[in-house]
């Protein structure tokens, strides 16, 4: 079982659509995906149209610590389920949110291993090949358990100088701070940065050298994804349409998802999405791509 973790210490760098459009491709792939929104914004929650909606979600997966058959909904896409967030988000100061849900989590002397723990229940490694699990872009309980559930991380970088110099400030702390869960046994799994939203001008390699230069106290848990996601139209309109971007009429974007999953997943390698293009009119209409 592969447990992604798609993590960032910041917001907008592109988290839950990288999450949203894994899974689907996954999916669509012919593997059994349950993506978990571990997001109190519960963007992923919303991101693709459910068939059917569980009666229960996130809280009570942590609260119980176990994931059963009444947590998992169903997105309308074969194959692609999902764990709800349905704890409230509450702006608190202008600044800073919270919710029941991490005051909950921060409480537990436990909190580092009750999503782990509650993503090896049987209803999970009877049903699924592969979990996605989107985190909020703040350090927090919420990120620190979800983060911990994972065998493999993922972060969105955005390809500017300042974002590499906050991978390094950000990211590079929070694993620091994960690995301190090694007292409790767990490993955080291996993590790959993703340089996501390249325009054509920024220098997406310099960049990824930039970040390999920041990580080599980590050398062999991080490193750089040589699949670099460009900035385009595409995986807008494809959260406009609610459909996973590969079914996009993109064929830049279907191919650089397919190379993305290849690398996470090697096993996969050459396994090409079997579902059908979304013929939405917008989709139509906005057929090539382009930078954003
Ligand atoms: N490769 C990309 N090209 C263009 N826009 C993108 C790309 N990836 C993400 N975006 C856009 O960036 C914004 C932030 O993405 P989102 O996934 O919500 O970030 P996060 O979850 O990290 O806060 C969204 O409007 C999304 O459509
Ligand atoms: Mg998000």
């Amino acid at each position: 079982m592969v447990i992604f973790g798609i993590i960032a210490t910041k917001g907008g760098v592109g988290k839950t659509t990288l999450s949203a459009n894994l899974g689907a491709l996954i999916a669509d792939m012919g593997l059994r995906v349950l993506l978990v929104d571990a997001d109190i914004q519960a963007s992923l929650s919303k991101y693709f149209e459910l068939r059917f909606k569980a009666p229960i979600g996130l809280t009570e997966v942590i609260g119980s610590g176990i994931v059963t058959e009444s947590a998992i909904s169903q997105t309308v896409w074969d194959r692609l389920d999902i764990v709800l967030c349905d704890a409230p988000h509450r702006q608190l100061a202008s600044d800073s949110a919270s919710s029941d849900l991490e005051r909950y989590l921060q409480g537990r002397m436990d909190m580092p291993m009750l999503l782990r723990r509650a993503l090896r229940s049987p209803v999970i490694d009877e049903n699924y090949d592969v979990v996605v699990i989107d985190t909020p872009g703040a350090q927090g309980p919420l990120l620190f358990t979800a983060a911990l559930a994972a065998t493999q991380l993922v972060t969105p970088v955005l390809p500017e100088t300042p974002s590499a110099r906050e991978f390094r400030g950000g990211t590079v702390e929070l694993l620091r701070k994960l690995g301190e869960a090694e007292i409790l046994g767990i490993r955080p799994g291996p993590l790959t940065a993703v340089i996501n939203r390249a325009g054509r001008t920024n220098d997406a390699r310099l960049v990824m050298e930039e970040i390999r230069q920041s990580y080599l106290e980590f050398s062999g848990q991080v490193r750089v994804a040589n699949t670099v996601v460009p900035s385009a139209v595409a995986y807008n309109e494809a959260a406009t349409a609610r459909a996973p971007v590969h079914r996009m009429r993109s064929r830049q974007a279907f191919m650089t998802m397919h190379e993305l999953v290849w690398e996470l997943l090697p096993n996969l390698h050459g396994v090409y999405a079997g579902g059908e293009l979304v013929d939405s009119s917008a989709a139509a209409q906005e057929a090539h791509d382009g930078c954003a």
